[in-house]
């Protein structure tokens, strides 16, 4: 299956209650990887793009936590745009994907829940490198 194909929303469970509705995520059991970090970007100004990246490695699942973005991705062949707003909803982006985030709203929250510790050596964040890569796989 190519890479873009393996990119795909899960439905977190939702537990919906008049006091305000709760969502959990599981490894494994909700995530198809173990659980070695979270990170979230947050105050993100009118206009801003973050990503511009690709993981050698990292599995990881995209929230939205509060507001909404877009996130491109692209395996190198074949490029898709997914616009998440919703806090029960994970994008799942594995290894060998580029991607760039867009279009925050305002008081957007995005929240990445990732496979494995921060290590740099674990990015591609030069474009052509990674295209060289992509298209040896
Ligand atoms: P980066 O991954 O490029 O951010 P984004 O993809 O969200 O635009 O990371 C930005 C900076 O933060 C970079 O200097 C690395 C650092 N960083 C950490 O130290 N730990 C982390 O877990 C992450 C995700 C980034």
């Amino acid at each position: 299956m190519a890479n873009l194909d393996k990119c795909h929303i899960i439905d977190l469970p939702k537990i919906t209650d008049s006091r305000g509705n709760l969502t959990y995520i599981e490894a494994y059991r909700h995530i198809p990887f173990d659980i070695r970090r979270v990170y979230y970007l947050y105050d993100v100004p009118g206009g801003a793009e973050r990503g511009g990246h690709a993981h050698k490695a990292l599995h990881q699942l995209i929230v939205a936590i509060s507001g909404s973005f877009d996130i491109h991705l692209d395996d190198g062949g074949r490029k898709k745009t997914i616009h998440l707003n919703r806090s029960y909803n994970g994008l799942y982006v594995c290894p060998m994907i580029w991607r760039e985030i867009d279009n925050f709203s305002s008081g957007a929250v995005c929240m990445v829940i990732a496979s494995d510790f921060y290590d740099e050596e674990d990015y591609y964040r030069d474009y052509g490198i990674f295209l060289d890569d992509a298209k040896r796989l």
